[in-house]
């Protein structure tokens, strides 16, 4: 198990673009591993190689209920194949805006194309949360986060917050 410390932001290396995985071999598995530990740990319910600063486009899901059984989802060069005109309204928050949450709307339904951790092309129709998760990650590969969606406003108020928190946590006493 291990666990990579995440990039909060506003941390220029997330606005990275993320590059595909040439071949899905031992150590993109082992990276994989490392993002679930990671994104379990933290706790959160997804988790882009970009936040742990590797710009590689790899994401990892869960939408389970802390005491439900897991259900790991990992996407490799997930490419989003269609969006429902219909959009929805969530509230999301990220691993790499810490105690942040903004309402985005989103389409409400996807199909993205992505390889398993076999190599494996696979495609997945989405809805619902699970539909924003994957809209959420696949936009840390393009180095955009959620509030980047919403209002210059609320988007500065936010990253205010965390430049404020950070600095507070630099000062703590050890
Ligand atoms: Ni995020």
């Amino acid at each position: 198990m291990a666990l990579r410390p995440i990039l909060i932001a506003p941390d220029p290396r997330l606005k990275r673009h993320s590059e595909p995985v040439g071949a899905v071999d031992d150590g993109v598995r082992q990276l994989v591993a490392d993002m679930f530990d990671t994104m379990y740990a933290a706790p959160g319910v997804g988790l882009a190689a970009i936040q742990i600063g590797l710009p590689r486009q790899v994401i990892v899901i869960d939408l389970q209920r802390e005491d439900a059984p897991r259900q790991p989802l990992a996407l490799i060069n997930p490419v989003i194949l269609s969006r429902s005109p219909v959009t929805t309204a969530r509230e999301e928050g990220c691993l790499s805006l810490p105690e942040q949450f903004a309402e985005v709307i989103r389409a409400a339904a996807i199909a993205v194309r992505f390889l398993d951790r076999e190599g494996e092309v696979r495609t997945l129709v989405a809805e619902g949360a699970l539909a924003t998760c994957i809209q959420h990650e696949v936009d840390h590969l393009d180095g955009v986060l959620f509030v980047d969606h919403i209002s210059p406003v609320k988007r500065s108020i936010i990253l205010r917050k965390l430049v404020k928190a950070r600095r507070h946590q630099t000062l703590a006493p050890a």
